[in-house]
C-alpha cells in the first residue's frame, strides 16, 4: 500500500482498506512511542496553525520527535508575515522550501484542499474550519477498535454539535466504511451536516434524536463533542443550545458497563467531570492514541513504511 507523498485533506480520501492499514502500522507505533526511534532522522515537519490547538500541533510534534525527526512552524499567524497581507498559497509555497511535511490548521473549509493544490510536499489537514480533522478521525477509529476490538458490528452515537463540529464529519465519513449502526444526538438547530448525512446514509443504518437518555442503553460508542461557539455567526443562537447535553453519572446509569466513552477534546461542560473515573471515559486514552496515530501518518506519508 503507498502512502509515500500523498496528502490527506479529506478522510474520504481513503478507503476503508487503507484506513485498516493505517490503524495497523500505529499499532506498530506504541513500542516506538515508548522507546524512541529514529526512523525520521533528518526529516522536518512544518505545523502551520491559524487557529487554537493544544492535542493536534503537540501530539504531531512530539510523534515527529519521537521518530528521530525536527518539527517547526507557528501557532500563531498573528506572529508572521500574514500579518502583512500573505495569502495561504504563498505562506505554503515558503514553507515547503524548509520542511519535509505540513500539518495545517486554518479556520477556513477548503484550505486543506487548496494548500495541497500548491505544496509540492504533503499536506496533511489538522482541521478546516467547520468542515473536517481527518487525522481526529484515525485517532477515533483507533481508539475504538484498541478499547473494543472491533469496529464492525458497535452500536455508535455522535452526540451534540454536529453541524460545526469538524471531528463528528470525519468520523462520520470514515465509520461509514465500517458495519455500524450510528445515532445521530443532537439538538435541532445543531443537526449533521445535510450534505455528510446524504453520504453515510446511502451506506450505514443512521437515526437522528434529541433524546441522550433514550438512546444510552443500547450504544457501545458514545463521541460526545463540544458546542463550537466560535463557529456560530450569532451569539445568541449558541445562547439557545448551550449545555444542551451534559453526560453525567446519572447519564450513565442505564449504560452498558462496556460503553466506551469518547471526545475529541477540549471538553467545556458536556462531560462532567465525575465521569473521567468511571471505567467508560477513554477520552485520556484517546489523547495517548494521537501521539501513535500521528506516527504513523508521518512515517507512511514520508515513505519510511511501506
Ligand atoms: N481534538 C483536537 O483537535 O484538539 P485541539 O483543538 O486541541 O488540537
Amino acid at each position: 500500500m503507498n502512502f509515500q507523498g500523498r496528502d490527506i485533506a479529506s478522510i474520504e480520501d481513503f478507503t476503508r482498506e487503507e484506513i485498516n492499514y493505517l490503524l495497523n502500522t500505529a499499532k506498530a507505533m506504541e513500542p516506538l512511542a515508548a522507546k524512541g526511534s529514529d526512523m525520521l532522522k533528518g526529516k522536518i515537519l512544518a505545523n502551520i496553525f491559524f487557529e487554537p490547538s493544544t492535542r493536534t500541533r503537540l501530539s504531531f510534534e512530539a510523534a515527529m520527535l519521537k521518530l528521530g525527526g525536527s518539527a517547526i512552524g507557528f501557532a500563531d499567524a498573528e506572529n508572521t508575515s500574514v500579518k502583512k497581507g500573505e495569502n495561504l498559497a504563498d505562506t505554503v509555497r515558503t514553507v515547503e522550501n524548509y520542511a519535509d511535511i505540513i500539518t495545517l490548521r486554518h479556520p477556513l473549509e477548503g484550505a486543506a484542499k487548496l494548500a495541497a493544490e500548491f505544496s509540492k510536499i504533503p499536506i496533511i489537514n489538522a482541521g478546516s474550519g467547520a468542515e473536517e480533522h481527518p487525522t481526529q478521525a484515525l485517532v477515533d477509529l483507533y481508539t475504538i477498535k484498541k478499547e473494543r476490538r472491533t469496529i464492525d458490528g458497535l452500536k455508535v452515537a455522535l452526540v451534540g454539535d454536529l453541524r460545526y463540529g469538524r471531528t463528528v464529519h470525519s468520523l462520520a465519513y470514515a465509520l461509514s466504511l465500517y458495519n455500524i449502526e450510528l445515532t445521530l444526538v443532537s439538538p435541532d438547530a445543531l443537526k449533521m451536516r445535510r450534505e455528510v448525512l446524504r453520504a453515510i446514509q446511502n451506506r450505514i443504518q443512521v437515526s437522528e434524536t434529541q433524546n441522550l437518555e433514550k438512546i444510552i442503553p443500547q450504544t457501545d460508542v458514545l463521541y460526545v463533542t463540544r458546542i463550537q461557539k466560535e463557529r456560530f455567526p450569532d451569539q445568541a443562537e449558541f445562547a439557545k443550545v448551550k449545555g444542551a447535553y451534559r453526560v453525567d453519572l446519572k447519564t450513565l446509569a442505564n449504560a452498558k458497563k462496556d460503553l466506551k466513552i469518547l471526545h475529541p477534546l477540549p471538553r467545556v461542560d458536556e462531560i462532567a467531570p465525575e465521569v473521567d473515573s468511571t471505567p467508560q471515559a477513554c477520552y485520556f486514552r484517546q489523547v495517548w492514541n494521537g501521539i501513535v496515530v500521528r506516527m504513523a501518518l508521518l512515517a507512511l506519508l514520508l515513505g519510511q513504511v511501506k
